[in-house]
């Protein structure tokens, strides 16, 4: 049999970059969209992509294409755009990982940033060239706005300062690469697109210079990635899940990123699910439908694709697809081999008390987890998808263990109105928001909210733990209170409370604390202060030297071990000691050895 003719496939192009650089707004200028202006919070939380034909890539081009004299045949760009924030660092990776070149966006007023460097890491990593696009222009001091314009002709109608500004600005960002090791220059005077990193300045705002990008992005892409880009009809089909959505009539769809082969209808492919390997027919591909604004006509429906596009997708048992993981067609990847990344990307190993987190895709439960851990907040079971019954009861045993984990973080999912009331009844906090880093604001505010609640009604029903050592030589009245010099060891003494010795005899209550004549309503360890004690009598039942504690019974410790978190590690420590000592003292009457 004659092998498949080769064709070109479009380059895949990630665009990278700090957070709020500009990433997608120079795709909405590229596309002529308005993206960045309606996602919450302003920060890409998926990994989109978007396809760009090469006969807007010509239009777009036109006016400078005679200056650069390139002939363009690839059929259109892909372009990935990713999260700057820094939470987002497995999505970047994987933007970063399948592409063919990259766009590493800098804003031009604030230079390289930790994002930036971290992409900068990424693609050097995988290898991937990438051009560097200058953002923000417009917002130079003095900048004159030219509107679409190419950037040399925008350069030529600037004032003579404002030129030296722009110059200035491109010698600082070439002089902080190169401190990152890399050889960057302007675009116009690279000599060695191989050797040199092309700096284009631009403006997404204004679209000036955009031209310039686009015709460097697809010539080099054309030119340096050469036999990557030939690819034959009987190629495997690979590709990387973006999203999986419910779409009314068709059920569940997965957005998928086709970078190897022509993938069609009735193909068998491999996913990978929550539970395992998921094998399933396709039943129709799905492509935007770019000549209708009416939203029921959003798709049409198209046989095959040819790599590299981003295609929707029907088929049974694609709900627990997990967003962001790799598929392809049976036959062309290794089911095993599908099996064993599925392990490294489920979040299986939870701790045994933790938060549960319910996210959109797994890219952002990734990033909600490093966010998680960073703040050392444990995390006991990560799932995909909106919040269900199941989920509330999860999260309801967990707050029987501690109450501040009788919670669900929940990251850009539905919650349905049935959902909020469950959790109502079951009493489980749910908490909810698009924005990643608030759902976690959040948690801390609503557990500050709780920590005081609890301390307020634990302070009415029990004693603060506490142990001091009463000074020998500060005996002030000897009853009727007794007042004498105490030295707090440990935990936090509060007026009210009953005293007890060592051997859990209550010797008297404490009426109030006392520093230097004043009272006080408390006194940390380390304090020596006046104490008053009704009941009790100096030198009878206080003496010199001996150890006193605040009374609590083994309820009063069952209560402050529930609410462990309440206490530091001295306090839980001082606890254990007074448990440790009822105990003892206990066994000690049982055998009737106390007297
Ligand atoms: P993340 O996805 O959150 O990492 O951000 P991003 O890099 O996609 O940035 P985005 O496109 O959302 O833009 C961030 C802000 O910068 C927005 O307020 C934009 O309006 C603004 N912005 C983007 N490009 C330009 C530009 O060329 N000029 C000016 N003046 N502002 C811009
Ligand atoms: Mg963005």
């Amino acid at each position: 049999m004659a092998p498949s003719p080769k064709f070109i496939r479009s380059p895949i192009i990630s665009v990278l970059g700090h957070v709020d650089h500009g990433k997608t707004s120079l795709l909405d200028a590229i596309r002529g969209s308005k993206v960045a202006s309606k996602e919450a919070g302003r920060i890409t939380q998926m990994v989109g992509a978007s396809y760009i034909s090469i006969g807007s890539i010509e239009d777009i081009v036109s006016p400078i294409k005679s200056i650069f004299k390139t002939e363009l045949n690839i059929p259109g760009l892909l372009f990935i755009d990713t999260p700057g924030h820094e939470a987002f660092s497995s999505l970047r990776e994987r933007g970063g990982s399948i592409c063919d070149m990259a766009i590493l966006v800098i804003d031009i007023l604030q230079g390289i940033q930790p994002q930036t460097i971290e992409s900068i890491k990424i693609l050097r990593e995988y290898k991937t060239p990438f051009v560097i696009a200058a953002n923000k222009i417009d917002a130079l001091d003095g900048w004159k706005d030219t509107g679409k314009m190419s950037f040399l002709e925008s350069l030529g109608l600037q004032r003579d300062d404002v030129k030296e500004l722009l110059d200035n600005k491109v010698y600082g960002l070439i002089g902080t690469l190169s401190e990152q090791g890399m050889n960057a220059e302007r675009f116009d005077r690279v000599k060695d697109f191989t050797k040199e990193f092309a700096i284009i300045p631009l403006s997404a705002k204004t679209k000036t210079g955009i031209a310039e990008l686009l015709l460097l992005i697809s010539g080099m892409s054309q030119k340096y990635l050469g036999p990557s880009l030939y690819v034959s009809t009987d190629e495997p089909v690979k590709g990387t899940v973006i999203e999986i959505k419910e779409l009314k009539g068709l059920g569940t769809t997965a957005d998928v990123i086709v970078y190897n082969g022509v993938l069609k209808k009735g193909d068998e492919m491999l996913f990978i699910g929550q539970d395992g390997v998921i094998k399933t027919k396709i039943r129709g591909l799905l492509m935007p439908n770019v000549s209708s604004n009416n939203p029921n006509e959003k798709y049409i429906y198209v046989d095959s694709v040819v790599a590299a596009a981003g295609v929707k997708l029907f088929a049974p048992g694609l709900e627990n697809v997990i967003p962001g993981s790799p598929c392809g067609a049976v036959g062309g990847m290794d089911e095993q081999e599908l099996a064993n990344q599925r392990k490294s990307i489920i979040f299986e190993k939870g701790n045994s008390e933790g938060l549960f987190i319910k996210t959109d895709s797994l890219g952002s439960a990734e990033a909600l987890i490093k966010l998680l851990q960073g703040k050392s907040i444990p995390i006991s079971k990560v799932g995909v998808g909106p919040v269900s019954r199941e989920d509330i009861m999860f999260a309801k045993t967990m707050g029987t263990k501690n109450k501040f984990f009788g919670a669900i973080l929940a990251f850009n999912v539905k919650i349905g109105k049935d959902i909020l009331e469950i959790s109502d009844n079951e009493s489980v906090k749910i908490i909810a928001n698009d924005i990643i880093y608030r759902v976690i604001e959040e948690y801390e505010l609503w557990k500050k909210d709780e920590e005081v609640r609890i301390k307020n009604s634990l302070k009415n029903e029990v004693a603060f733990p506490a142990k001091m050592r009463v000074l020998g030589d500060c005996f002030f009245r000897a009853s009727d209170p007794a007042v004498c010099g105490v030295e707090i060891l440990s935990g936090v003494l509060k007026p009210g409370a009953q005293l007890m010795d060592q051997q859990c005899k209550i010797v008297g209550e404490l009426k109030s604390i006392q520093d230097k004549n004043i009272s006080i309503p408390e006194a940390p360890k380390g304090m020596k202060i006046a104490i008053s004690v009704s009941g009790a009598v100096l030198k009878k039942d206080i003496t010199g030297g001996m150890t006193l504690y605040t009374h609590l019974n083994r309820h009063d410790v069952a209560l402050w071990k529930e609410n462990h978190l309440l206490l530091n590690e001295e306090e839980k420590a001082l606890l254990k000691e007074i448990d440790k000592m009822i105990l003892m003292n206990m066994i000690l009457e049982k055998s009737g050895k106390v007297v």
